[in-house]
């Protein structure tokens, strides 16, 4: 690492303008500004840089070209090109790497022909969307970050990892490090929610987990955060729709996550589909160029999405195939995933002089260093014995389940009597299971589910039936999610009629509702459902439902008159026997929200770390106004609260918590100190100020409980958001018990991207909450003085 002060000073002497395809340069930033600091990379190695020279050295054009194309050679996973003739590309080495392959018998068969009959043998790198489990599946990742625990989101990377590269992949299209504030989009079940703090540290521990100790090791993967940058403020929670994003909030939310994994060491980044202030990302030399290797030096690979390359004619800035290929690699896109126009353009270009073999030989340097550094050379086959075709090893279902139980969020639990519905009692004699996700295995692996089988999926209903017997189980699928009859749906009111309670597990369709293409104008439950869940609690029997979906849904109705709502997302292989220790309170549920929950779609987009208005309802601190407040000139609609069904951060136990007032170890600080710490490598390490609470289990079960600290700034030359999150713990407390979490903050909390979008910590008023949630608790002030 270098020196603090050369590494200043080589930032400051970075080139201040961006040239742009079409030869016109532009004024892209004052050179002496401070934008952040290069991440760190696992790539940079002397005897690897040596190696790629020697063998750059003797490829020619073509042998170049080749490394930077890349197609599906399985199922694919986007329109299809019509090619096939892979082969015998590969033999003449004009493919650099391949993915959507079956397994390693398939992988290796191809790397034959690369190693073997490519006159430089140089071997291919296999990708795949290895997304939340190769093998054994884990929760989707919008449930993975609601466990708001890095580790075990790290251990399932680690297992996803060892399963992917014992069939032969090397490379993961993952982490979708996207922040999403429109649960609309079916993307959102993809990433870890709505804000950049938390999605920063689930981007680094899915790239520890894939990336391992060291890429060389046979079962490291390479991860490739994606989808770079701003895929998921696409409009209207449109997929692939347009984006407008101040530099701003690019730089303060959805640049933050993409950083962080970068800075983990991610050897790879793929840009998105969709256009960013007019300029498409697959072609946008702002931020792929002097964010991503001006600014972060960044020296790994930038793959295109899928046909992005050749969406830039759809996009309307090229008008043929040859000026979308000359504009992404222009802009720094390395690698053509399926568009073809690598492959049938550069080498004209190159001739035509309208791109220079240097650009070419640049990009080719990317891809053969991540080659290298995976040991592809050294040992490009799969020892195929290492591939798992037999049952899940029970370690592996114990962290599934584990990953599963902690992503479960328990919105609503209400008091009926002298007890909660929830947890279940042993003395509840029959339990009626309805609804078309009871037994569902395939629906459980949710979408994306890499090589998951239904066949290693212990549905809701097998698990049920194994704890109490099938005999005081009484199941009625009520119908399919998207249809229901009149008998199927009197069959569960029967059901329900004749049991001490009702479980009722409902929610959407995962491959054709969530994740990809998949984006819903309505939230609601679909088909007919909600009229099911209806009619089973007109019985009066306690409802308890089980939600599986890949977003929020707008439930208003089931939210008021439902006595218990757990939040399960698609939990994975292990999704029965984590529902039913949960439901029978053996795990508590910990789970938090990641995305703001709204009442009605009107309301989206809705997230918490939002601006203050000039006109704020209700409490000029808080985004929401008083309930009845008969305000007219307040930012507010008339006909629905600015309040979300439930807020970010939130989420039930069995127990209750009862928080302290916040303290802090200082009531003042200087913003000259911080800023001098701020922009060297101490900026991470070196507290500035502690704060601590403490926080009680007021109950009567030990639990887990993340805590969460959110702060404020005023006064600052940009606005700030009314609460931002800046760290968490997860706290283990038995009944009764009180324990202290201390946050030790480092000057980068402080800090924003000024109004010249410039990183700095400013004189201003801040205000820190430690809470629950990112609405409850009473903050703390202090001051930073100049
Ligand atoms: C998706 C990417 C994915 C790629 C390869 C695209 O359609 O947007 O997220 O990695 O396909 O499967």
């Amino acid at each position: 690492m270098l020196p603090p002060f050369l590494r200043r000073f080589l930032l400051s002497c970075t080139v201040a303008f961006v040239i742009l395809p079409g030869g016109q340069a532009q004024d892209a930033h004052d050179p002496s500004a401070f934008r952040g600091l290069p991440v760190r990379s696992t790539l940079s190695n002397p005897s690897i840089e040596s190696r790629v020279e020697l063998l750059l050295n003797q490829m020619t054009l073509e042998e170049k070209i080749g490394q930077l194309v890349q197609y599906s050679a399985g199922t694919p996973t986007g329109p299809g090109t019509g090619r096939g003739d892979y082969q015998d590309m590969i033999a003449k080495g004009q493919v650099g790497s391949l993915f959507n392959l079956e397994d390693a018998r398939a992988a290796n068969r191809y790397q034959h022909i690369a190693v073997e009959k490519s006159r430089l043998h140089i071997p291919l790198l296999n990708g795949l969307d290895v997304i939340h489990g190769y093998r054994t599946e884990f929760p989707v990742p919008l449930g993975l970050a609601s466990t708001w625990d890095p580790k075990i989101v790290e251990k399932a990377a680690r297992l996803a990892a060892q399963e992917a590269s014992a069939s032969g992949v090397r490379w993961t299209f993952s982490p979708m490090v996207d922040i999403a504030r429109d649960p609309r989009w079916g993307r959102i079940i993809e990433g870890a929610g709505e804000d950049p703090y938390l999605g920063s540290v689930m981007a680094r521990a899915y790239v520890r987990g894939y990336q391992g100790a060291t890429l060389g090791a046979p079962d490291s993967i390479i991860a490739c955060p994606k989808h770079y940058v701003g895929y998921g403020a696409s409009e209207g929670g449109r997929d692939y729709n347009t984006t407008e994003i101040s530099e701003h909030t690019l730089r303060e939310v959805y640049l933050p996550p993409f950083y962080a994994a970068l800075d983990e060491g991610a050897a790879s980044i793929m840009s998105a589909f969709s256009s960013l202030n007019g300029v498409p990302a697959t072609a946008n030399p702002f931020t792929l160029t002097q964010i991503l290797r001006k600014e972060w030096q960044f020296p790994g690979l930038v793959v295109s999405d899928w046909t992005s390359v050749a969406e830039l004619i759809s996009h309307g800035i090229a008008n043929d195939g040859e000026t979308a290929a000359w504009k992404a690699l222009a802009a720094g896109v390395d690698m053509d995933m399926e568009s073809n126009l690598y492959h049938e353009h550069l080498m004209d270009l190159v001739k035509s002089g309208k791109v220079s073999e240097a650009q070419i030989d640049e990009a080719v340097r990317r891809a053969l260093r991540v080659k290298f550094s995976l040991g592809l050379f050294d040992n490009p086959y799969t020892d195929e014995t290492r591939e798992n075709h037999g049952p899940l090893a029970k370690e592996n279902l114990e962290l599934a389940r584990a990953a599963a139980e902690r992503s479960f969020v328990l919105l609503k639990n209400k008091l009926t009597g002298p007890r909660r519905v929830l947890p279940l009692s042993n003395d509840t004699q029959t339990i009626a299971l309805i609804g078309p996700l009871a037994d569902d295995a395939a629906e459980m692996l949710g979408s994306w589910a890499g090589r998951g089988q239904p066949k290693d999926v212990i549905t809701l209903k097998s698990a049920l039936a194994q704890r109490i017997g099938a005999g005081r189980l009484k199941y009625a699928a009520g119908g399919t999610i998207m249809t229901a009859t009149e008998e199927q749906i009197s069959a569960a009111v029967t059901a329900a009629r004749s049991s001490d309670v009702a479980i009722l597990a409902l929610g959407e369709d995962a491959p054709s509702m969530t994740a990809e293409a998949s984006s819903r104008a309505h939230l609601e439950l679909p088909g007919r459902q909600e009229e099911l869940l209806q009619k089973v609690a007109a019985t009066g029997k306690p409802v308890i439902l089980v939600l599986f979906s890949g977003r929020p849904l707008t439930l208003t109705w089931a939210f008021e008159h439902v006595p218990a709502v757990l939040a399960a997302w698609f939990p994975g292989v292990q999704a029965g026997p984590a529902l039913v220790r949960t439901l029978y309170g053996e795990s508590v549920p910990s789970g938090k929200l990641v995305v703001t929950w709204p009442h009605s779609i009107g309301q989206i987009p809705l997230y918490y770390n939002a601006l203050n208005t000039g006109r704020p309802a209700g409490n000029a601190d808080l985004t929401h106004p008083a309930p009845n407040s008969n305000e007219k000139y307040v930012s507010r609609y008339i006909d629905e609260p600015n309040a979300p069904q439930f807020p970010f951060g939130y989420g039930l136990s069995y127990t209750e918590f009862r928080y302290s007032p916040p303290e802090s170890s200082a009531a003042k600080l200087s913003a000259n100190d911080l800023n001098e710490y701020l922009h060297s490598d101490k900026a991470q390490a070196r507290p500035v100020i502690t704060v601590g609470a403490h926080v009680t289990n007021s109950g009567r079960v030990a639990a887990e409980e993340v805590v969460q600290l959110y702060l404020r700034l005023r006064g600052t030359s940009i606005e700030e958001p009314v609460r931002a999150l800046k760290a968490f713990e997860r706290l283990s407390l038995a009944p009764g018990e009180t324990k202290r979490v201390t946050f030790s903050l480092a000057p980068d909390v402080f800090a924003l991207w000024d109004i010249h979008n410039e990183r700095k910590v400013e004189p201003c008023r801040v205000s820190i909450w430690v809470s629950p949630d990112s609405e409850r608790g009473q903050p703390i002030e202090l001051d930073i003085s100049k």
